[in-house]
């Protein structure tokens, strides 16, 4: 099993306060202004080993789930076909005006669509890319599935997100901040286990990320279907 997995139970979660799609919208409404300004710089490195990630995977049908402002958009080569979707509409509107001004050719589509249950057809796409939404979605192990489904078997999933620590300071402030997430729009606390049940694990990659470790890039091949 991956280090991954040697994080804060879900149990742990408990305390958390939930984020069901209203309380995403709402968030992101107040976010979308500022959202690049503040989160802009502290993820860019790792959002740039992402989308580099993505470039060398084959296939050229690329879904981002939770695209926001588009920050990640420029960074795609330009012979991927990128579809973008998110739950607010003020996060499209500005991953739109990017699209717009740098002429970003291979970006298809972006769509107001919840990334739990997108309507895509099964197998639609070689790629998925969910950077930072793991821990904002209502029910990421619905996001998981929702990828695995769209995405064809041999395809490729990866994962951005910063995963609760074990044990130690920052976990201590993790779960004191946990209380916030609906104000943040995100659970401070959030564990891998939430979003990918050990049992799916099998082939999953995880590694550290800049800066400081905070962010983990998790990869996996999309399995074949198996009727459950
Ligand atoms: C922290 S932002 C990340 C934005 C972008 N991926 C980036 O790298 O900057 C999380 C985004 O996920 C979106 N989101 C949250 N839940 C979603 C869902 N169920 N379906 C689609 N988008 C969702 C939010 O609206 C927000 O734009």
């Amino acid at each position: 099993m991956s280090e991954v997995f040697k994080t804060v139970p879900a149990e742990s979660m408990a305390g958390s306060a939930s984020l069901d799609a209203d309380a995403v919208r709402a968030a992101y409404r107040r976010w979308a202004g500022i959202y690049d300004y503040v989160f802009g710089a502290v993820s860019a490195s790792a959002r740039a080993e992402a989308v580099a990630a993505v470039n060398r995977a084959p296939g050229v049908a690329v879904l981002e789930v939770g695209v926001g402002t588009g920050l990640a958009l420029p960074l795609y080569q330009s012979d991927k076909r990128i579809t973008g979707i998110d739950l607010s509409a003020e996060m499209l509107d500005r991953a739109r005006s990017r699209v717009r001004q740098q002429a970003l050719a291979n970006v298809d589509q972006l769509l107001e669509l919840d990334a739990e249950d997108t309507g895509f057809e099964t197998g639609r796409f070689d790629i998925a890319v969910a950077m930072f939404v793991a821990s904002v979605v209502p029910h990421p192990i619905k996001l998981a599935a929702e990828l695995r489904r769209v995405v064809r078997p041999g395809g490729t999933i990866l994962f951005v997100n910063h995963f609760a620590s074990e044990s130690g300071p920052v976990s201590w402030v993790e779960r004191a901040m946990a209380p916030a997430s609906r104000a943040l729009g995100w659970h401070p606390d959030f564990a891998i286990d939430r979003l990918i049940a050990p049992e799916d694990a099998a082939g999953l990659t995880a590694r550290r990320m800049r800066p400081f470790g905070l962010f983990r890039l998790v990869s996996m091949i999309n399995p074949p279907r198996v009727e459950r």
